[in-house]
C-alpha cells in the first residue's frame, strides 16, 4: 500500500512531526507510514500514535506517485536513507537534516527528485513550530507549496534561499535549547531567592509563555516592550544592568555563529 506521508526516522523530531501533523489533521493515521530502524523507538512510537503504521525499513510498495518523503534521521545517516527513498521511487522528499545541501541528497537519487531542504522547530509538537525551507535544483513551485503545507499545518514556514539555511539552523533550530536553557536559569534563581520550585517554575513558566504571547499579538518590537517594564532606576533596570555587564547579548551572538558554523561543517 501507497502512502501520502512517509517519514524516516522516528526519532525526536520525527516523532514531534507525526503528532503535530496527526493533531492538525494534516494527514489521517491511514495515510502516515513512519520507517524506524530502532526496535524500542518502533514500540514506543506505536504506543503513541495509534492507527499509523511503522515499519523497520521502506519498501517500494509504500511508495506511490503522490508519496512525499520527510527524511528526518541524523546527518550521518541520511544519505543512506535517501538512497532508499529514492530507490523506492520517491519523487517528492523534504529533509529536516541539519546541514545537509539538497545537491548531497539529490546526488544519490536515481533521477530527478524534487528536494526540500527545511529547518523546523520542537514546537511543532504542539502545532507552535517555526520552519525555515528552501528548495533544490528539481522543485517546482508546486514542491514548495507542498512543503509549506506540510510544515505549516504545525506552525510556521518561511522561504529562504538555501546559503541562509545555514543561520536558520543555528537560530531557530536550536532555540527552543536556547530558551529552556534561560528557564532553567530563571526557575534556579527564584528558588535561590526563597521561593519554592513548585512556586518558581510555575511563575517562570507562565511569564515565558504569556511574555512570547504578547510580543507576538502586540504588534510592538521586544525593545518598546522591554522599555515599558524598565522603569528608571528600578528593579527591572537593576537586574537588566546585571545581564548586559555579564555580556548575555554578545553570548546569544557567539551561541547562533558557533551553532550556524557546526551547520556548515556538518554539510562539508
Ligand atoms: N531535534 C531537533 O530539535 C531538530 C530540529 C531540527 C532538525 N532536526 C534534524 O532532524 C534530524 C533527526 O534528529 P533527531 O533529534 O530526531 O534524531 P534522533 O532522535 O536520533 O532520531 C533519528 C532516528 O532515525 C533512526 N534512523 C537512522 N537511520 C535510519 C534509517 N535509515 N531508516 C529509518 N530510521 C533510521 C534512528 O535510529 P538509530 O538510533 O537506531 O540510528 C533514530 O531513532 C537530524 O538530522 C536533525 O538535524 C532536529
Amino acid at each position: 500500500m501507497a502512502y501520502e506521508l512517509i517519514i524516516v526516522g522516528g526519532g525526536k523530531m520525527g516523532a514531534a512531526l507525526a503528532e503535530g501533523l496527526l493533531r492538525a489533521e494534516r494527514v489521517a493515521p491511514s495515510g502516515l507510514l513512519i520507517v524506524e530502524n530502532a526496535r524500542e523507538q518502533r514500540e514506543a512510537l506505536a504506543a503513541r500514535l495509534a492507527g499509523v503504521t511503522i515499519v523497520a525499513g521502506l519498501e517500494l510498495e509504500h511508495v506511490g506517485p503522490h508519496s512525499g518523503v520527510i527524511l528526518c534521521v541524523k546527518p550521518d545517516h541520511a544519505e543512506a536513507a535517501a538512497r532508499v527513498a529514492g530507490a523506492c521511487g520517491a519523487t517528492r522528499l523534504l529533509s529536516v537534516v541539519a546541514g545537509l545541501a539538497t545537491a548531497r541528497i539529490e546526488a544519490v537519487m536515481p533521477g530527478p527528485v524534487a528536494v526540500v531542504r527545511a529547518m523546523p522547530n520542537t514546537p511543532v509538537l504542539v502545532g507552535r513550530g517555526a520552519s525555515a525551507i528552501a528548495g533544490g535544483a528539481h522543485v517546482t513551485s508546486a514542491d514548495l507549496e507542498w512543503a509549506e503545507g506540510v510544515l505549516g499545518a504545525v506552525g510556521s514556514v518561511v522561504r529562504v534561499t538555501e546559503r541562509n539555511l545555514d543561520a536558520v539552523t543555528g537560530l531557530s533550530g536550536p532555540m527552543p535549547a536556547y530558551l529552556y536553557l534561560v528557564v532553567e536559569a530563571l526557575i534556579e534563581a527564584g528558588v535561590h531567592q526563597g521561593l519554592s520550585r513548585e512556586v518558581s517554575r510555575q511563575l517562570v513558566v507562565d511569564s515565558f509563555a504569556g511574555s512570547a504571547e504578547l510580543l507576538a499579538r502586540s504588534g510592538e518590537s521586544p525593545e518598546e516592550l522591554r522599555a515599558q517594564v524598565t522603569s528608571p532606576g528600578g528593579t527591572t533596570a537593576a537586574g537588566l544592568r546585571v545581564l548586559e555587564s555579564r555580556a548575555v547579548r554578545a553570548a546569544f551572538l557567539d551561541a547562533v555563529a558557533a551553532a550556524a558554523e557546526r551547520s556548515r561543517q556538518l554539510g562539508r
